[in-house]
């Protein structure tokens, strides 16, 4: 696991959006594994400043994000379809039809999930995933329990995560209980990892799922067994740890 050290948000978005459009320019026609939340909305941002410059081209590109709230329409602000549109998908040249993402509206659990993961599957495999870290070191929507989650699953989402996600809503009551997620096996089968985590907040999760034991009871540490995995941290995201000199 490679460990960078960033200043600040703006630095680490620089840092992620570089490692991004290295991968864009090598292969072309790759997949990207995408995140929501609050953490990657400035790498996106400088992707779409780059495609803007002329600087990248994400038309064989496919991507496949790692979760969605169920219940939630497509059209609804806080759905993460509308979250990658309004941040990403809008503003550069990606085939919508090369876009994938859980359907949230899909009430059948088994059903979406077996169809997510043969999107997966179709798409070839993730060469780059991106990753946020929740503050109970959640990745995706894979929540802290007794053994990590395989593949595409249906999610009971933890009282601390819709505290952490009401801040997007009007209210806690109107934040989706569950959602459907990428697994724990989907995630470390991508050929590479880049987590981007920012914030004195997330100290605390950083410590505890690169510096801890590796255990489903903090989702993120199994990322410490991935072969290829680059941690892009800010100064406070890390002001926990003591890094190697
Ligand atoms: C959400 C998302 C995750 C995200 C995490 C952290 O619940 N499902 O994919 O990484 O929480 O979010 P943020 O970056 O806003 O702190």
């Amino acid at each position: 696991m490679k460990i960078i050290q960033a200043k600040d948000y703006d630095d680490m978005s620089r840092r992620a959006a570089d490692m991004i459009s290295a991968q864009v320019i090598l292969k072309p026609d790759c997949v990207l594994g995408l995140a929501t939340g609050s953490s990657p909305i400035g790498t996106y941002r400088r992707l779409v400043e780059r495609y803007e410059n002329g600087d990248l081209d994400f038309g064989d590109v496919t991507t496949v994000n790692l979760d969605e709230y169920r219940g939630l329409p497509r059209e609804n602000e806080q759905s993460y379809y509308y979250f990658m549109h309004s941040h990403l998908f809008d503003y550069v040249n990606i085939n919508p039809e090369r876009t994938f993402l859980p359907d949230g509206m899909n009430e059948d659990p088994q059903q979406e999930c077996a169809r997510y993961e043969e999107v997966i599957r179709a798409a070839g495999g993730v060469d780059l995933q991106l990753l946020g870290l929740g503050h109970n070191g959640h990745i995706g929507f894979n929540e802290p329990g007794e053994f990590f989650e395989k593949g595409t699953h249906c999610v009971n989402l933890q009282p601390s995560t819709i505290e952490a996600n009401k801040r997007f809503f009007a209210s806690a009551d109107e934040v989706p209980k569950q959602a459907y997620s990428m697994g724990i096996r989907n995630i470390m089968a991508a050929k590479k990892i880049l987590v981007v985590v920012s914030g004195a907040d997330k100290a605390e999760a950083v410590k505890n799922a690169f510096f801890g034991p590796v255990t489903p009871k903090v989702p993120g540490s199994i990322l410490q067994l991935h072969p290829d995995v680059t941690v892009v941290a800010d100064e406070a995201a890390l002001s926990g740890c003591t890094l190697p000199e």
